[in-house]
């Protein structure tokens, strides 16, 4: 009873997605073609993504679905149609194109739809249900997966997956603008050992970098953080610079400690003396946290190096806290 109630909400799910997609052949269909052009999407894409088109009218896929035989009970729970003030059942998604997410066992869960222009919200998400538990699936895990690379690429968007993987970094998925989850990076640690966040270049995409960081690490992954500059997040820059940037960017990536500091760095003058020791204070108080003694040996050497600090001095500070935590 139980599954075969899920099975049906993956039923509707594959049915709204296939739905979307042809809609954009349609006439209506023809100005999300043409927004998904201005993008610099390729037909190939929208179609290996299964990218569609929901319609401008208010309630065509629940029509659509009900004479599949779908009760309202079942699309409501799907997240596919709301109930509007007057007690009408409507379509969520109205004009908007459309991001179907999959499961890693490539079976639709979930809707993300975009307004074509400017509007609010500009993405529009399926709640969770059911099938659509957010804190434990990564937009384009289904395809990740699979891709030959030694490390998984995490991005915030949609727009950052598509345009990655259509360049051919097939081993980027995205966290949906959500906090990352463990349950996410545990997902992730199953299939690579090493994540390169490239969050959008801006104060929350670095505050959603710096949370991620002690999660991903958590989970046994080391962690390193790409540098988009001047752009504001991968699909920017990947329109405007290319592979062979990128691909250097992915090279250069920053080891996560390094980056934490330097963000640190930026709430301190160091060369006010008292500012510094308190900077350095602070460094040896996370050195302090690490468990693995050959980890902290090479973070102590990399340190004291890069921030002038008497190495000697710098490791009685580290066993002085050390001590004190106990
Ligand atoms: P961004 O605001 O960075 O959008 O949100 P974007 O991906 O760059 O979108 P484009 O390029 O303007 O099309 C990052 C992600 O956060 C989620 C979406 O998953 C989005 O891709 N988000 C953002 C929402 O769920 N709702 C919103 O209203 C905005
Ligand atoms: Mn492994
Ligand atoms: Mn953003
Ligand atoms: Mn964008
Ligand atoms: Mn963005």
């Amino acid at each position: 009873e139980k599954l075969n109630k899920k099975q049906r909400l993956y039923d509707i799910n594959k049915e709204a997605a296939r739905y979307f997609y042809y809609q954009l052949k349609t006439q209506r269909g023809q100005k999300a073609l043409e927004y998904f052009k201005k993008r610099q999407i390729t037909i190939d894409v929208i179609k290996k993504f299964g990218l569609g088109y929901a319609n401008y009218y208010g309630d065509d896929l629940y029509k659509y679905l009900k004479a599949k035989q779908y009760s309202e009970a079942l699309l409501l729970e799907a997240g596919i149609i709301v109930k509007d003030k007057k007690n009408n059942y409507t379509d969520r998604f109205w004009n908007r194109v459309m991001f179907p997410i999959f499961d890693v066992h490539n079976r639709v869960i979930a809707f993300g739809g975009r307004v074509l222009g400017d509007g609010n919200p500009k993405y529009l998400n399926s709640p969770e249900t059911t099938l659509f538990d957010k804190s434990n699936n990564l937009y384009a895990l289904n395809i990740a997966r699979t891709a030959r690379k030694d490390h998984i690429l995490i991005v915030e968007g949609y727009m950052d997956v598509i345009s990655l993987h259509q360049a051919g970094y097939n081993q980027t998925v995205a966290s949906l603008g959500t906090a990352f989850t463990s349950g996410q990076a545990r997902l992730l640690k199953r299939y690579t050992d090493n994540v390169l966040i490239a969050y959008d270049n801006d104060e929350a995409g670095r505050k959603a970098t710096l949370r991620s960081i002690p999660i991903l690490k958590e989970a046994g992954l080391t962690v390193k953080v790409l540098n988009l500059n001047p752009y504001k997040d991968p699909d920017d820059f990947i329109n405007n610079l290319g592979p062979k940037t990128f691909d250097q960017r992915i090279e250069n990536a920053q080891n996560s400690f390094f980056f934490e500091l330097e963000v640190l760095n930026q709430d301190y003058n160091v060369e006010d003396p008292d500012q510094k020791t308190q900077f350095i204070r602070k460094i040896a108080s996370k050195i302090v946290e690490m468990t693995n003694d050959i980890e902290k040996d090479n973070y102590i050497e990399a340190v004291t190096k890069n921030y002038q600090i008497n190495k000697e001095h710098f490791i009685n500070l580290v066993n002085e806290l050390g001590s004190k935590v106990g």
